[in-house]
């Protein structure tokens, strides 16, 4: 048995579906372990580009055991088309596994959503709208509907009226229209006869897939700095993206947990609202979102950009137990004379080694920078670390110094083939 955990590091989009894609390789089962469809993740292979929302980016690969595990919220109708769409592209031949316990999402938590975002003003969060945050706080308030509930027409009949008679008040409250049970019932009780041939206990297959020795893979979404717990509170999703979060969303024990593979840009983007030191704007932030094509994959938002942060990327790696990096998109930095990365940040005179709690010292925080001299060749083609401009190299060690982490993979463009790992991980 192995396993490896693909962490982001930052706050999302930071490559994992592709080095999920690309592990897969070597994999014998892949885990999304939480969040939804919030998740956007690009695989880039043969010519072909897939962006996968709540589906494992093990899928195209038949051999492998795709898992959809219980700390999860799947939208079915949604999952559906996501499949659908998969097999109209001739990904026919998969191995699809949802678990029991997930979280279903519902029409009332997107509504909701959208409706707590309009409330909320100018302290919007920035959600996808996609009802994540109003999934788990259903979870967390026990009035949420489980997938076994869900395949069950007399358990989900129970379920959905009980929670219906409560969403619908909320969203009087809030102005909302509100939702017909039957209406719901009928549309949603086709979905669960199509989903229900892939419902099993998520966690009882990796036990089987454990004891057999099998190579199982994690795919996290999101990323640290957006995780509930340990994020830029309140500007975070619903959920840990963390390593440590991984046994109890996929049901294994901990001590199951090897490696942790954290991905990180070699710079910085987020979506959404939120403190973000390192942001720039200008020149070399166009310049930056044009050639990585910062704009959202799920709702094509233009991302923020900014220099790499590595304050951050180390509060990441402590509370998610990153033991290597891997760096993404180093290609989109060719061409720029001057590179910065952040080491520390400045707040009231002081220096600061770690992402304050209080959003308020936070906002305060000014990033100190190193500056290294950039790389104009193109590197896209590169295939080994000393096929790198020299400057390239001194930018991938720096980060290792700053972060007292290995990078064992390093990234040169979208597609599988460009991807150069430095050292085994399975
Ligand atoms: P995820 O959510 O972490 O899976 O990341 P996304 O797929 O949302 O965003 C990453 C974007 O960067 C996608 O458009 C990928 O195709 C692209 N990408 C990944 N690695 C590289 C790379 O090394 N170079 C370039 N130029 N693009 C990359
Ligand atoms: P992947 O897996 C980037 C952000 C949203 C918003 C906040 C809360 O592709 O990296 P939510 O809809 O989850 O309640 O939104 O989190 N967010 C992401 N940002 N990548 C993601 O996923 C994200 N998933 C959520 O933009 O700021
Ligand atoms: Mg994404």
């Amino acid at each position: 048995m192995s396993t490896l955990v693909v962490v982001g590091s930052q706050w999302g989009d930071e490559g994992k579906g592709k080095i999920t894609d690309y592990m897969a390789q070597e994999a014998d089962v892949v885990v999304r372990s939480q969040g939804g469809n919030n998740a956007g993740h690009t695989i880039t292979f043969g010519g072909n580009k897939f962006a996968l929302r709540s589906i494992p980016s093990g899928i195209f690969n038949p051999k492998i055991k795709n898992v959809m595990a219980n700390g999860m919220v799947i939208d079915p109708k949604q999952m559906l088309e996501e499949l659908h769409g998969l097999e109209a592209r001739g990904i026919k031949d998969y191995q699809l596994f949802i678990s029991n316990r997930a979280h279903v999402v519902l029409p009332y938590h997107q509504q909701l959503d959208g409706a707590m975002e309009k409330f909320k003003g100018d302290k919007k969060i920035g959600t996808t709208k996609r009802g994540i945050g109003p999934c788990y706080a259903d979870k967390a308030n026990r009035i949420g509907i489980r997938i076994a509930d869900l395949i069950d027409p007399i358990a989900f009949k129970q379920a959905l009226k009980d929670a219906l008679t409560i969403k619908n008040m909320e969203l009087q409250m809030l102005g909302e229209k509100t939702f017909e049970f039957e209406q719901i019932y009928d549309e949603y009780s086709k979905y669960a006869l199509e989903i229900n041939p892939f419902v099993c206990d998520t966690s009882l297959l990796l036990e089987e897939e454990i004891e057999k020795g099998s190579k199982i893979l994690f795919e996290g979404a999101q990323g640290v700095m957006l995780c509930l717990d340990h994020g830029t509170y309140p500007y975070v999703t619903s959920s840990s993206p963390t390593g440590a979060s991984v046994p109890l969303n996929a049901g294994i024990a901990p001590k199951y947990i090897q490696n942790v593979l954290g991905i990180c840009k070699a710079y910085t983007t987020r979506v959404g609202e939120g403190p973000f030191p390192t942001e720039i704007d200008g020149d070399i932030a166009t310049y930056i979102r044009e050639r990585g094509h910062e704009y959202g994959t799920v709702t094509k938002r233009p991302r923020r950009v900014g220099y790499l942060d590595c304050v951050s990327l180390n509060y990441a790696r402590r509370v998610s137990g990153i033991n290597y990096l891997a760096i993404m998109l180093l290609d989109v930095l060719s061409g720029l004379d001057t590179l910065k990365i952040c080491y520390a940040y400045e707040m009231d005179g002081k220096i600061i080694n770690t992402v304050p709690a209080s959003l308020l010292e936070y906002e305060k925080c000014k990033p100190l920078y190193i500056e290294l001299p950039g790389w104009q060749e193109d590197i896209s083609k590169v295939t080994s670390f000393e096929e790198l401009p020299i400057n390239a190299q001194n930018y991938i060690k720096k980060i290792e110094e700053l972060t007292k982490t290995e990078v064992a993979i390093f990234s040169v463009g979208p597609d599988r083939l460009q991807t150069i790992k430095l050292k085994e991980l399975f």
